[in-house]
C-alpha cells in the first residue's frame, strides 16, 4: 500500500501536461472518482484501525497535492491557448474560400432562359422517361420513322413502349393538353440518343424546346424571335440563315444557322468552311400536333424550335470537344466564371 502511494505521488509530480487532452488524462487518472488515486481510498477500508490513521492522512495529502497540481496545470494551459490567440494577426487578408462555380452548360441554360423570359416565355418541364405517344406518335412521327428504331432510341420497355426521350419536343403536347393558348414557353432538359461517344456526339445531351401558340402566329414571328435570340446570345452583329428542312411535327420546317463566330463568315474548320453553324431545328407546329394537343388548328397557329445547349455553349466559349462537359475535370470546369 505504501509503495503504491509513493508511486502515485511521483506520477502526480512528473505527469507531463502540454495540451487540453493531457490535462483531461491527468484528471481521469488522479482526480476522477474512478481514477487510480481514489481507488486507494477503497483499499483503505480493508486496513486495520492503526493503519487507517496513518495512511488516511497520507492519502488525503496526496489527494490535495493532485488537486493543486491540476488547478495550476489548468491555468497554465488556458493561458497558453489565449496567448496564442493574441499572436494571431487579424489584419491579414482572408484566405479565399474556394466555392465552386456553375457548370458551363448551366451558364448557357440560364442565359437562354433570361433572353426568352424577356420576350414573355415561361419555363416548363417534362419527364425524361417518356411514353411513345408524347415522344413520337402525338408528334406525327410515321410508324416506320428511323428514330423509333432500337439503334437510335433507348427503350426501357417495348409494347407498350417506354423510352428515354430523344428530344424535348415531348413536352409540347403535354403543355397543349394542360394549358389554353396563348402558350409561350421554353422547355430545357436532358435528352438521350443511342450514339457512339465522340468529340461531336454523346449518348445524352441537352436541348431547349420553344413553343409559341396563339391566334395569327406566323413564320415571320419565328424568324424574328430566333434572330433576336441569336443577337442577344452571340452579339449584335450575328446573322441568321434559315434552311428548309423536315420534321414530322412542323410544317414548314427550317434549320437555323448563325454566322460563324470564329471566322465571321470567311470559312474555318468549325463551320466546315461554309461560314455558317447550325444551332436549332424549327418550324410551324403541324396541324395534327395541335389537334393531338386538343387545340383547333383553324383557330390557332404556332411555331416551335429546339436547340442544343452543348452546341451553343461550344460556340460561346470556343470548346472543341463535347466530352469535356461530362468528364468532371476541375481544370476545365474552373475556367468558367459564374456569371450568366
Ligand atoms: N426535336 C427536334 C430535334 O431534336 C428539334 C425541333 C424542335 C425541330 C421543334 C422543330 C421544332 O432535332
Amino acid at each position: 500500500m505504501e509503495e503504491k502511494v509513493k508511486k502515485i505521488q511521483q506520477e502526480v509530480d512528473s505527469f507531463l501536461v502540454k495540451s487540453k487532452d493531457d490535462l483531461e488524462a491527468f484528471r481521469l487518472k488522479f482526480i476522477s472518482k474512478k481514477g487510480q488515486l481514489m481507488s486507494l481510498f477503497d483499499d483503505l477500508k480493508l486496513a486495520s484501525v492503526e493503519e487507517k490513521k496513518k495512511l488516511g492522512k497520507t492519502l488525503n495529502d496526496l489527494k490535495q497535492l493532485a488537486e493543486n497540481r491540476f488547478k495550476s496545470l489548468q491555468e497554465s494551459i488556458e493561458n497558453t491557448t489565449s496567448s496564442d490567440r493574441e499572436t494571431m494577426d487579424l489584419s491579414l487578408p482572408v484566405i479565399p474560400n474556394k466555392t465552386g462555380n456553375l457548370h458551363p452548360l448551366n451558364l448557357t441554360r440560364y442565359r437562354i432562359i433570361e433572353i426568352f423570359e424577356r420576350l414573355g416565355f415561361n419555363v416548363s418541364d417534362g419527364p425524361e422517361i417518356e411514353d411513345d405517344w408524347h415522344n413520337f406518335t402525338a408528334l406525327n412521327f410515321p410508324e416506320n420513322h428511323p428514330a423509333r428504331e432500337m439503334q437510335d432510341t433507348f427503350f426501357i420497355e417495348k409494347n407498350p413502349d417506354v423510352l428515354l426521350r430523344t428530344h424535348t419536343s415531348n413536352v409540347q403536347v403535354r403543355l397543349m393538353k394542360n394549358q389554353k393558348p396563348p402558350i409561350r414557353s421554353i422547355m430545357p432538359g436532358r435528352v438521350y440518343r443511342n450514339e457512339a461517344i465522340s468529340a461531336r456526339a454523346h449518348c445524352f445531351f441537352h436541348q431547349v424546346e420553344g413553343l409559341y401558340i396563339d391566334k395569327n402566329v406566323g413564320f415571320s414571328d419565328l424568324k424574328q424571335t430566333l434572330y433576336h435570340f441569336a443577337k442577344e446570345m452571340f452579339g449584335k452583329d450575328t446573322k441568321i440563315r434559315l434552311r428548309p428542312s423536315y420534321f414530322p411535327f412542323t410544317e414548314p420546317s427550317a434549320e437555323i444557322d448563325i454566322s460563324c463566330l470564329i471566322c465571321h463568315g470567311k470559312g474555318c474548320n468549325v463551320c466546315k468552311y461554309s461560314g455558317w453553324v447550325e444551332i436549332a431545328g424549327s418550324g410551324m407546329v403541324h396541324p395534327n400536333v395541335l389537334r393531338n394537343g386538343g387545340i383547333d388548328p383553324e383557330e390557332f397557329t404556332g411555331f416551335a424550335f429546339g436547340m442544343g445547349i452543348e452546341r451553343i455553349t461550344m460556340l460561346r466559349y470556343s470548346i472543341n470537344d463535347l466530352r469535356l462537359f461530362s468528364e468532371n475535370d476541375v481544370r476545365f470546369l474552373r475556367q468558367f466564371k459564374s456569371v450568366v
